[in-house]
């Protein structure tokens, strides 16, 4: 299954992507996490991308669909792959279209998770994540079992450097100019599932992705 996990910043798509990797074993590729991989690196595409996302406005398209177009075409994504942020732009999401279209394949799913920006101020401002396994917490929707420590026991706990509210303000509004239209983009296409995640817990809203992708057993 090639999919994409598509909602605005904070909506849960790390969380669910989390979930549904022990489920479809296809790779969770995340941009958000490739380009902090590339900033704790310092390599140059890093430092480029660290100013933008600092200011919580996305990275050029010509960036990110490098990255994702050298990822998908890996071994482990022939039978395929599950898109954590990407696209983000209309452009990203054409520019993934023809590289796919080039091999004979499609976008099979793409799941919305959409959440009220109100809820996700919260969310975002209590995230913290484990240093060495990328577990996602939060503090008070879902601790860790010991407070500053994961459950894997090996990594402390971390809080991204644009996880705060004036940077997140930011983000939700790039989502809603820039990322928003990829819903009708996708509905055109007929492969979007739309899913209202406002209010419910993390284990409802995979059981509805569970519903639309045919998933229960
Ligand atoms: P990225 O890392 O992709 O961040 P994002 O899209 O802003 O999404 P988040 O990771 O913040 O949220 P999420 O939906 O994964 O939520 P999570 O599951 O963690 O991008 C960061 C930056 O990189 C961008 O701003 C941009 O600059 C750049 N970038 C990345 N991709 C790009 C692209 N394609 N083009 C251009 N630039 C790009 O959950 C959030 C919190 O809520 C957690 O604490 C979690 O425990 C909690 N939670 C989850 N679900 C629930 C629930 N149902 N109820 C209560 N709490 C919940």
């Amino acid at each position: 299954m090639k999919l994409i996990l598509l909602g605005p910043p904070g909506a849960g798509k790390g969380t669910q992507a989390k979930q549904l990797l022990g489920l479809l074993g296809i790779p969770q590729i995340s941009t958000g996490d490739m380009l902090r991989a590339a900033i704790a690196n310092e390599t140059a595409l890093g430092m480029e991308a660290k100013e933008y996302m600092d200011a919580g406005k996305l990275v050029p398209d010509e960036v990110v669909v490098g990255l994702v177009k050298d990822r998908i075409s890996k071994s482990d994504c022939s039978s395929g792959f599950m898109l954590d942020g990407f696209p983000r732009t209309v452009p990203q999401a054409e520019a993934l279209e023809s590289a796919l279209n080039e091999d004979g394949k499609k976008i099979d799913n793409v799941v919305l998770i959409d959440v009220e920006d109100d809820e996700l101020v919260g969310r975002i401002t209590g995230r913290r994540s484990c240093g060495a396994c990328g577990a996602i917490y939060h503090l008070i929707f879902s601790p860790p079992p010991k407070e500053d420590t994961c459950a894997c026991g090996a990594g402390g706990l971390i809080q991204r450097a644009d996880d705060n509210e004036e940077t997140v303000r930011q983000r939700l509004s790039a989502y809603h100019q820039q990322t928003a239209p990829l819903v009708d983009f996708y509905r055109d296409r007929g492969v979007l599932k739309a899913i209202d995640g406002t209010k419910k817990t993390p284990g409802e809203v995979f059981n509805k992705i569970k519903y639309e992708l045919q998933l229960e057993s």
